[in-house]
C-alpha cells in the first residue's frame, strides 16, 4: 500500500489529541512508537503473549499489539509516559525503584501500566493474590516477580 492510501485518524494519547495518517493494517503499538515517538511502550512477541506492549484503553489494560490504530481512534489511550510526572517519578515508579522491581526493564512499562489500573481499581485494599493474578499475563524474564508484587502492594498503600 502506498502512502496515499493511508487514512487520517485522531488518537487521544495521554490527554492530547494527535492527528495521524495510518495504514489500516498498522498496529497501535507501532503507531505509538514510530509515529508519535512514545517508545516507552515496548514490543516483544507481537502476538498478545508477553504483555510488554500493554497500554490503558479507556482505563483498562490492553495489548497494543493486538489493536489496529484505527480501532483506537475515539478512545482514551494512556501509555507509560502518561503515568510519568514531568519531573521525577510517580509513587508507583518510586516503589519499583525502592523494591528493585526491574532489571533489564523490558517488561517494566507494561507492568507499570497494568499495576496502575489495578491500584486505581482496588486502592489500599489491593491484596497479593489479586496482584499476582493481574500480572500473570505480564511476562518478566528477570525478576522472579516477588519484588514487583512487593512494589505494587507498597504503592497501593498510598492510594485511597
Ligand atoms: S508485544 Fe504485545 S503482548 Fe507481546
Ligand atoms: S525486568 Fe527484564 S523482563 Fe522484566
Amino acid at each position: 500500500m502506498d502512502s496515499s492510501q493511508r487514512i487520517p485518524i485522531t488518537l487521544s494519547v495521554n490527554g492530547e489529541d494527535h492527528a495521524v495518517w495510518v495504514e489500516p493494517r498498522w498496529l497501535l503499538a507501532d503507531v505509538l512508537r514510530q509515529e508519535l515517538g512514545l517508545t516507552g511502550t515496548h514490543v516483544g512477541c507481537e502476538q498478545g503473549a508477553c504483555g510488554a506492549c500493554t497500554v490503558l484503553v479507556d482505563g483498562a489494560p490492553q495489548r497494543s499489539c493486538l489493536i489496529f490504530a484505527v480501532q483506537a481512534a475515539g478512545h482514551a489511550i494512556t501509555t507509560v509516559e502518561g503515568l510519568t510526572p514531568a519531573t521525577g517519578l510517580s509513587p508507583l515508579q518510586e516503589a519499583f525503584q525502592r523494591h528493585h522491581a526491574l532489571q533489564c526493564g523490558f517488561c517494566t512499562a507494561g507492568m507499570l501500566v497494568t499495576a496502575e489500573a489495578l491500584i486505581r481499581a482496588h486502592g489500599a485494599a489491593l491484596d497479593e493474590q489479586t496482584v499476582r493474578e493481574a500480572l500473570a499475563g505480564q511476562l518478566c524474564r528477570c525478576t522472579g516477580y516477588q519484588f514487583i508484587v512487593d512494589a505494587v502492594l507498597d504503592a497501593a498503600q498510598g492510594r485511597a
